[in-house]
């Protein structure tokens, strides 16, 4: 059976390679099924813009397709960026000037209101072509300053309770057994064996 992850991200590629491991199923990103697709982002949550990019694909293949959104919200600004993470401030804008101006926004505010956290949604196509979403979060808050240079994104700014710093101090496997895309992923498998995958 094959499945095709939709994304043209190599490190997603590297943990759904991980997570999937025990599966029956081999796993081909888009460009590896052949399939070149610009798809338009336009829905209102994280589960309706993974399942916009699912279908498009899975309008192409009679494959397992997954797919998935995600992002950061923070209460404090009424959980902005949210679906609009990537585009916070415009596509091209630095990760260094969109964290510094969440931290501009948040000046002052004390930590029991800096509280944030990383979505993740999952979205599956079946070759009956019914549909599978999971929704996980990581819980954390907004730091003072940034830290750290491993992760991507808004990691330097998000910190976790737990280990008192940021993802971007994280190891990636630190990281991505506590994360949301990890926990949505294994989440999905968890759906997909009960159908019989
Ligand atoms: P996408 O789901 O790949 O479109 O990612 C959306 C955006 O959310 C990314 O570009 C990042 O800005 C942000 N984001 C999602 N997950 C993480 C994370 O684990 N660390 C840091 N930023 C993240």
């Amino acid at each position: 059976m094959k499945m095709i992850f939709a994304t043209g991200n190599s490190d997603k590629m590297r943990e759904i390679r991980e997570i999937m491991a025990d599966m029956e199923v081999e796993i081909l990103s888009m460009k590896e099924a052949g399939i070149q697709l610009e798809i338009e982002e336009n829905g209102t949550t994280f589960e309706e813009n993974a399942l916009i990019k699912a279908k498009a694909v899975a309008a192409c293949t009679d494959a397992i397709v997954l797919a998935d959104d995600s992002g950061l919200e923070v209460d404090y600004l009424n959980k902005e960026p949210g679906v609009y993470s990537a585009r916070y401030m415009g596509e091209d804008t630095s990760y260094e000037i969109k964290n510094q101006a969440i931290l501009d926004r948040l000046s002052g505010v004390p930590k029991e209101q800096r509280t944030a956290r990383f979505v993740c949604a999952i979205a599956a196509v079946l070759p009956d072509k019914s549909t599978l979403v999971t929704r996980e979060t990581i819980e954390g808050y907004i730091g003072d300053c940034p830290a750290g240079t491993n992760g991507f994104g808004y990691d330097p700014i998000f910190y976790v309770d737990e280990y008192h710093c940021s993802t971007a101090e994280l190891s990636e496997e630190a990281k991505n057994a506590i994360s949301h895309r990890g926990k949505a992923l294994r989440a999905m498998k968890e759906l997909l064996r009960q159908r019989g995958f």
